[in-house]
């Protein structure tokens, strides 16, 4: 039985780390990188995890205040901002990782 348990587990945790959903984050100027956690409501939230401390104001898209160099990948926005960021930038409060990123905080 605690042989077929011990499977079990290593059998899970396989799948855990192939999943399909990994999408890496890395933070470029404080040397971070990390997995990104769709329990997390923003970029924003995320690096705040990370013990960083990112500019924002209104955490919802409007102020501009987040916003940061996005020098690889794609995001997605949600909810959308008031104005999209020029290309190459990235309003890190209201957007979430669609692909592997990178970005300058
Ligand atoms: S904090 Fe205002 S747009 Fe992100």
């Amino acid at each position: 039985m605690g042989h077929l348990s011990k499977v079990t587990q290593a059998k899970r945790l396989a799948e855990v780390t192939e999943c399909c959903n990994e999408v890496e984050v890395v933070f470029s100027k404080s040397g971070i990188t990390t997995q990104w956690n769709p329990s997390f409501g923003s970029i924003l939230d995320l690096a705040e995890a990370q013990g960083l401390n990112p500019d924002f104001s209104c955490r919802s898209g409007i102020c501009h205040t987040c916003v940061c160099d996005l020098k690889e990948g794609e995001v997605d926005y949600s909810p959308e901002p008031l104005e999209t960021p020029s290309p190459g930038m990235v309003l890190i409060c209201c957007s979430k990782p669609k692909t592997d990123i990178v970005v300058e905080i």
